[in-house]
């Protein structure tokens, strides 16, 4: 996939946040799958849970996460005082280093930073540059870490869709409603917020919906347990190759039409 900086155009960014071990990754995969599979728009899939499981999921082998060499930037050029070259430039070209490319769209993990403290520096620099790589996509996916430390810890960005979502348990529906909550405290502009029930049977839409509802939330769709997604996962395969009649993809299709991105 094409790569030059700074193309300035329309882009959507989606991220994919709520409590952990709800599917946020595994509705992610399969937002990226229909966007692939049903547009032409260049996408960037940005892992942002240190835990690095999308790769997996997506069965990517991936050389290095943004946290690594961030890591590395610290500890060599940062120390560096006198280098004469500007050190923006360089995490610029590392970080284009470790963007996995593929035919249909690029692949970057954001890991964890090893070190304690703030580097703002660094993280200035790759907040920027993060900006200017996002700007060169149609579509960016963020597959969010768990719970509302991303929030809290204001490393979300404004984004035009957070999907946010849940399965049957109410702990996922209390998590959903604090990251509502949370969200203008924090400043930043979610401009759409959906929750997507994941692990629901078709048939209970309807007290789903109800529940939802009690918790001034908006359900966009809900998500069928699917016995293929074990499958995949167990024989360790790309759930980018789930089926085209899977049930669970078929409801992720449906619920991107719903939203318009599709
Ligand atoms: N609709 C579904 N049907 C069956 N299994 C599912 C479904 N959605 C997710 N799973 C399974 O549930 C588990 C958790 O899913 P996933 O890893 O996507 O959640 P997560 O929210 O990203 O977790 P984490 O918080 O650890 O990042 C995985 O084993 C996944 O295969
Ligand atoms: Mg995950």
């Amino acid at each position: 996939m094409g790569r030059s900086f700074g193309r300035l155009e329309d882009r959507v960014i989606i991220s994919v946040a709520g409590k952990g071990g709800t599917g946020k990754t595994t509705i992610a995969v399969l937002i990226l799958k229909t966007l692939i599979e049903e547009t032409s728009k260049t996408i960037l899939f940005v892992d942002a849970d240190p835990s690095t499981n999308a790769p997996v999921v997506l069965n990517i082998p991936i050389k290095k996460t943004v946290g690594e060499v961030v890591e590395e930037f610290r500890k060599t050029v940062l120390d560096t005082t006198e280098l004469g070259v500007d050190k923006s430039r360089i995490v610029e070209k590392w970080v284009m280093e470790v963007l996995m490319e593929s035919p249909r769209f690029d692949l970057l993990a954001m890991g964890r930073g090893e070190g304690e403290g703030c580097y703002c520096y660094v993280n200035s620099v790759l907040t920027s540059i993060l900006d200017k790589l996002a700007s060169n996509y149609d579509v960016v996916i963020m597959d969010m870490e768990a719970g509302l430390e991303h929030i809290s810890r204001r490393t979300e960005r404004d984004v035009d869709i957070m999907f946010v979502v849940t399965d049957p348990s109410r702990m996922s529906l209390e998590t959903a409603k604090r990251i509502k909550e949370l969200i203008p405290e924090v400043h930043v502009e979610i401009r759409r917020l959906y929750i997507i029930g994941n692990k629901i049977p078709h048939g209970e839409f309807e007290s789903y919906a109800s529940k939802v509802g009690e918790f001034d939330l908006q359900l966009i769709g809900i998500v069928p347990p699917d016995p293929e997604i074990l499958n995949f996962s167990v024989k360790g395969l790309s759930l980018l190759n789930i089926p085209d009649n899977s049930p669970s993809y078929e409801a992720v299709k449906n619920i991107c039409r719903k939203v318009r991105l599709i």
